[in-house]
């Protein structure tokens, strides 16, 4: 039988960090760090230099997970990128990266469109192409430039984004590694979390940044996160109990917080990253992934149950062993 299992991981943050009392001040925002801090649990967030786009922090964080994996470019035989902020309308940003990865064999590029379960979506497909035998080596990615979309004057959402990229590769093996997963969306919700300008002439038309009713938000990502880890444990044959490091989306410690509660897991089981680049949406799962991991706290063998939630409204999880 074979079986798909994470061999790296990397992920990369443009810049310095900027601070809450930073960006107030840049912006003139009405707002406080200790408001920040205490309703969301972010101190700071990285943005991206003008000119940088999503495939150049793919790039990075792409290089640090085939170096962890001991693979080459090359060996790379399906690249898919998770991302609602791509360079361009198209072609798609995997198709970028993989170009300047100098992957030269082929292999398919493709972008997935899921906000912020956008890498619990590229992960679950990935793994469908090498269970299935047709593929040996993927590279799968989050990577967002959300500042891009950002409304500045808007206090509400402004302070809550940041931007970053993370990345694994994903492979072939006789040892299992992700055990169960699950996918899903409810489109009758898009209205409580969206971007929704339109693209006409070159240029953006209607409302092109982020708009976002943060307690419905919060209610909703809070149950279907509680809801889709049960699905994946029961699918897997799991307790709670049994996983090492519940690993969010990374949008708000409240959230986080309040996932782990739900499922009867010690907050010290849950990663929690979004301190330091606040929400950088399908990013933020791989980045919290590959800094646990370097920082030696995911340990291989360990099992990690990974979830996202996110504008759609689409949610999702992956229960694996590392
Ligand atoms: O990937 C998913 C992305 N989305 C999320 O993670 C968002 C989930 N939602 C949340 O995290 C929270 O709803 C927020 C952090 C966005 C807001 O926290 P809240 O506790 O739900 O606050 P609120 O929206 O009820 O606003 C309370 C007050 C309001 O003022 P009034 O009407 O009481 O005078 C807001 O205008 O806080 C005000 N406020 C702010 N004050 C200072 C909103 N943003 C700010 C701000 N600084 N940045």
């Amino acid at each position: 039988m074979i079986h798909a299992r994470i061999s790296g991981t990397g992920s990369y943050l443009p810049g310095e960090p900027v601070s809450n009392s930073d960006l107030i001040a840049l912006h003139g925002l009405e707002s406080s760090d200790e408001w920040i801090v205490e309703r969301t649990g972010i101190r700071c967030r990285h943005l991206a230099p003008d000119g940088v786009g999503s495939s150049d922090l793919a790039f990075e964080a792409s290089r640090r997970a085939l170096q962890a994996a001991g693979r080459s470019a090359g060996e790379i035989d399906l690249v898919i990128v998770a991302t609602s902020t791509p360079d361009y309308v198209f072609p798609s940003t995997a198709a970028l990266l993989q170009h300047k990865l100098g992957i030269t064999n082929g292999a398919p590029a493709f972008d997935v469109q899921a906000v912020c379960s956008g890498f619990v979506y590229a992960l679950t497909i990935a793994e469908k192409f090498i269970r299935s035998g047709s593929h040996k080596c993927a590279l799968v990615v989050g990577a967002e430039v959300f500042s891009r979309i950002l409304d500045w004057k808007d206090r509400g959402t402004c302070v809550l984004f940041g931007d970053g990229a993370g990345a694994v590769v994903l492979e072939a093996s006789g040892e299992p590694g992700l055990l169960a997963t699950a996918l899903h969306a409810d489109g009758s919700q898009h209205g409580i979390l969206s971007v929704p300008g339109q693209l006409c002439g070159g240029v953006a038309t209607g409302d092109p940044f982020l708009r976002m009713d943060g307690q419905a938000v919060f209610k909703f990502a809070v149950k279907v996160l509680a809801d889709v880890a049960h699905e994946v444990l029961a699918t897997a044959g799991m307790t709670a109990a049994q996983v090492d490091w519940l690993i969010p989306h990374q949008a708000n410690v409240r959230i986080l917080q309040a996932t782990a509660k739900k499922l009867h897991m010690a907050p010290e089981k849950c990663i929690i990253t979004v301190d330091h680049h606040g929400n950088t949406s399908s990013a933020s799962i791989p980045l919290a992934l590959d800094e646990s991991v370097r920082a030696g706290r995911i340990q291989p063998g360990q099992h990690l149950l990974l979830e996202g939630v996110g504008g759609g409204f689409t949610w999702g999880a992956t229960l694996l062993r590392f």
